[in-house]
């Protein structure tokens, strides 16, 4: 059977690529999209989450647009790594998709309240305003939740300051909300996502199965190296979002620790930290876990995979 999950996501170049590795995979059953402002406004996000879909033939999974800003502060987007639409590079389509009339925080509620509990599979790829709004408005989302498998946070180094990740420190209080229920969290942080480059042999296997899909992937990954080779000094783009869908997969590529892990909302110079406590002993049943290890060969096999089993929708043909 496979995992029912919901992608709660900001597309963003890696967003883009964690909605077609769920799609194109058997493991996994997407049950709604729904989209949140992060790396762009709200209005863009969902915009490109719905070009995704066209692409990728992804029909008869609801749409929702969620959250325009975070709980407490400004947004703050990503434009100098994805742009000004979002999604830079590649031509994005206009969508015959129409977008679910429901807030994302009711389409969340509704789903996982309608399947039995322990069903639905959170992965948040974006801030967490979406996730701990909707775990406020209707808390008994949270024991029935299966599990919460984000992108975000880390416990080595952040990209958006210091300490902190871009989808922690753009939300905080959202973050800490999400990371302080009971609920199992498992935080797919820089640490492992550094590790999830998208070398130039990655990019000219994904350019190689020749179609619009993959093209479209290809051009986003060629973007994508661009931007964080400028912004970041990266020789090949980390690809952050889909380990968390590739996580829930195949738990055996990406492997985690279970430690406590907290976000920090009173630092001066390290707001948005996801500090996360390694100290032994370590606690038996620390409902939090912190990614720690990628294995790059197998991550980037199951993204070609699923790009070979999405084909060509528009025009019915397979991968070559
Ligand atoms: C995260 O921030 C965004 O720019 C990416 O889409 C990813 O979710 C990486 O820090
Ligand atoms: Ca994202």
């Amino acid at each position: 059977m496979p995992t029912k999950i919901i992608l709660d996501c900001d597309p963003g170049h890696d967003d883009a690529i964690a909605l077609l590795l769920a799609h194109g995979s058997p493991d996994v059953e997407l049950v709604a999209v729904t989209t949140v402002a992060g790396n762009q406004t709200l209005e863009k996000v969902t915009r490109n989450a719905l070009a995704v879909a066209q692409i990728a033939g992804i029909v008869d999974v609801p749409f929702a647009a969620g959250c325009a800003r975070p709980l407490v502060r400004r947004l703050s987007v990503a434009d100098d790594i994805h742009g000004e639409s979002g999604m830079d590079g590649p031509q994005l389509p206009d969508s015959t998709i129409t977008v679910d009339p429901r807030h994302a925080v009711d389409l969340i509620v509704d789903t996982v309240m309608a399947y039995p509990e322990g069903t639905i599979t959170l992965v948040p790829t974006g801030p967490l305003t979406n996730i701990a709004l909707a775990a406020r408005k209707e808390p008994r989302i949270v024991e029935r939740v299966r599990e919460v498998v984000l992108m975000g946070g880390g416990y080595h180094a952040g990209n958006w300051s210091a300490t902190s990740e871009f989808n922690i420190a753009i939300d905080p209080e959202a973050a800490h909300i999400v990371f302080n229920e009971p609920w199992q969290v498992t935080m797919c942080g820089l640490d492992v996502t550094h590790q999830a480059v998208a070398t130039d042999a990655v990019i000219q296997r994904v350019s190689d199965l020749g179609t619009a899909p993959a093209a479209f992937v290809t051009e986003l990954l060629q973007f994508f190296k661009q931007s964080y080779l400028d912004v970041q000094g990266f020789t090949a783009p980390p690809v952050h979002d889909p380990v968390a869908v590739a996580r829930v997969i195949d738990p055996t590529i990406v492997r985690t620790v279970p430690v406590p892990i907290d976000v920090e909302l009173g630092g001066s110079l390290t707001l948005g930290m996801t500090v996360t406590d390694f100290r032994f002993p370590r606690p038996s049943d620390s409902h939090t876990h912190a990614a720690v290890e990628l294995d790059h060969a197998r991550f980037w096999d199951l993204i070609v995979a699923a790009l070979e089993r999405i084909g060509d929708p528009a025009t019915g043909g397979a991968a070559v």
